[in-house]
């Protein structure tokens, strides 16, 4: 399932001991097992073999330069969201035709890049964003392809904050207004409506909700068949969960299996965008233990790492198993209740409240497991913290894949106002 063993009661990414990086690199430190990365990429193709889809890796998950050219480099796709995310993804080299682009907000340089860079759809979530980019693309004497994403009003069991199928959210379009587009709107000069489009949300771990969505979907192109209309690609979206405490989401052969039969026969191609399920267990962030302090109600134990390096607890409630890089190896151990918080002048700042923790002293590392998704990639400077270093390791190789953020960095794009120099 993933890399991030004990070995002697040392935690290894795959060949190489944890501490060794930690000591090397210092902490806060993101490792991600490029081993990992690919199994997970090419478990999912695997499973959906019989209908080829083209796997566009979401980039808002990890865009790290490295993490999308390991997956480019294999075959992989992109989902982009932004004019940064088509920046990264060209610098990746991922071919513009194998590239998705999401977002209920796209502005007009967004649009003329990505057209001029020739990527394979947008997913509108809009009729003005219809119009916009079908006058952005005559402007450029370009016929340009669409998605349409669609909001098929699902309930996807999960975090509220996360879900994005449900007729109150603001993503995609309604199955009755998308019909109508189609039927009476779609003859836009420099549009080409390709396909349909869902995501309904993320770290989905029932495979019902993705059945339910798409079995609308397919019905909705079976009605628009009947008006002669034909859609191309359907792309499901992302949105698979995995394991960060003790969840059973579906594995990618059980998800396929049940997705796969209700694509017979619909001559569709396939599109997904995974982020999570490839890069979630891939990555671990690093921390070092700063202080021990017992007040009269609780234990915090103080790391140098915060929820600007991972703010998935802070935001979510999210749960991140939280390890020692060094296992005292007895499984009697005494385990004593604490929280594990961030230098960070928020009691928002925490990666662990309550939690059961083994002994841990001042200056010991710990590995906050599964940030390889939604991790490094929601880092922030606040508290004029500088981002994480992120290391990739690959069998017994590490390489470092982002330094370090300097304090010149922090105030690089800053500059003070003459009025205020000459006091
Ligand atoms: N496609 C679209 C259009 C998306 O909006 C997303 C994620 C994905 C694909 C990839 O979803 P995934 O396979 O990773 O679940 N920050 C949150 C997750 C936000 C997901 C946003 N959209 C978290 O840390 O849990």
């Amino acid at each position: 399932m993933h890399d991030f063993k004990y070995k002697n009661n040392h935690l290894y990414c795959e060949q190489v001991k944890v501490e060794d990086l930690a000591v090397k690199y210092g902490t806060p430190l993101y490792v991600y097992s490029h081993h990992t990365l690919i199994d997970h990429y090419i478990k999912l193709r695997k499973a959906f073999v019989q209908v080829f889809p083209l796997i566009c890796y979401s980039v808002k998950a990890n865009s790290n330069l490295a993490i999308l050219k390991a997956l480019v480099k294999r075959g992989a796709g992109l989902d982009i969201v932004s004019g940064g995310e088509l920046f990264r993804a060209l610098k990746a080299g991922c071919p513009p035709g194998k590239i998705v682009y999401a977002s209920v907000g796209k502005t007009d340089k967004e649009i003329e890049d990505a057209i001029k860079a020739g990527i394979l759809f947008f997913n509108v979530e809009s009729l003005p964003e219809m119009e916009n980019i079908n006058r952005i693309a005559k402007k450029l004497n370009k016929v340009t392809n669409v998605a349409i994403r669609l909001n098929p009003d699902v309930e996807p069991k999960t975090h509220k904050f996360i879900t994005t199928g449900k007729i109150t959210n603001k993503f995609g379009i309604d199955l009755k207004s998308a019909y109508n587009i189609l039927i009476y709107h779609s003859n836009f000069s420099n549009l080409k409506i390709c396909g349909l489009h869902i995501h309904i949300g993320s770290q989905i771990t029932e495979g019902s909700s993705f059945v339910a969505a798409i079995k609308k979907v397919i019905t909705f192109i079976n009605e628009l068949k009947k008006e002669e209309i034909s859609i191309q690609y359907l792309n499901i979206g992302g949105g698979l969960g995995i394991i960060y405490d003790n969840e059973t989401p579906q594995t990618a052969f059980a998800y396929a299996k049940k997705i796969l039969p209700l694509f017979k026969k619909t001559g569709l191609k396939v599109i997904m965008e995974p982020g999570r399920f490839i890069v979630g267990n891939a990555g671990i962030l690093v921390v070092n233990v700063l202080y021990i302090k017992s007040t009269p109600k609780k234990k915090f134990i103080i790391v140098d790492g915060g929820m600007n390096d991972l703010i998935r607890p802070a935001l979510y409630g999210a749960y991140h198993k939280i390890l020692p890089l060094r296992a005292n190896g007895d499984k009697k151990q005494a385990l004593e209740k604490a929280d594990v918080v961030g230098p960070i002048c928020e009691s928002a700042d925490f990666f662990a409240k309550e939690r059961e923790m083994p002994a841990v002293k001042e200056g010991d590392y710990l590995a906050v497991m599964s940030a390889g998704a939604y991790g490094f990639s929601m880092s922030s400077n606040y508290n004029s913290r500088r981002r994480a270093e992120e290391v990739m390791v690959s069998s017994a190789k590490a390489f470092v894949i982002r330094k370090r953020e300097s304090y010149g960095d922090l105030v690089r794009n800053e500059a003070i106002p003459a009025f205020l120099l000459d006091l």
